[in-house]
């Protein structure tokens, strides 16, 4: 299985989780590459059989919450039918930024297997561990190969 993994970050957080979904891809036996969505591999990701697309959450801490930084995302070439696993990153709550990460996909034709929100920062801190593990577990479950 062949994953790439494209993130948008602002402060850090959002291309660390990046990185630790790649391990875990890795330990499960894919081959992983890990990019920022401005700048990857098009070979990479072209030959890949799972497109993993993560960002922050961007708002004002509630109403009108979205996927950050949209418009970089909208550089990523062609997913139209791709199967993608789509993530977000946030702090209090990720419900409407990954709602419109999922239409984002959706408007895109891509296939979403798995879409998650994982806090990395905020208060009431929280072990993600699991998350990671079943998020990276429903995506290569799903993955159709043709
Ligand atoms: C300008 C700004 C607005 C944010 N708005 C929200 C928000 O509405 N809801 C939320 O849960 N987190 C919000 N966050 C928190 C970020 O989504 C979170 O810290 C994220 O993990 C940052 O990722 P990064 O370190 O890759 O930039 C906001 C952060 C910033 C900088």
């Amino acid at each position: 299985m062949k994953v790439a993994i494209l993130y948008q970050s602002l402060r850090g957080g959002t291309e660390k989780l990046a990185e630790a979904l790649g391990t875990n891809f890795q330990s499960k036996g894919s081959a992983v590459g890990v990019y920022p969505i401005t700048n990857y591999d098009a070979q990479f990701v072209l030959n890949s059989d799972l497109i993993v697309v993560g960002t922050w959450t961007d708002g004002l801490f509630g109403l009108g919450s979205r996927p950050g930084q949209l418009s970089k995302l909208n550089t990523l070439r062609d997913i139209a039918h791709k199967d993608v696993a789509l993530f977000v990153t946030y702090e209090i709550s990720p419900e409407k930024s990954l709602t419109g990460l999922n239409e984002w996909a959706n408007g895109r034709s891509a296939n979403i297997v798995a879409s998650a929100g994982f806090k990395v920062r905020g208060p009431f801190k929280k072990d993600i561990q699991d998350d990671i593990d079943l998020f990276v577990e429903n995506s290569l479950q799903l993955i159709t190969l043709d």
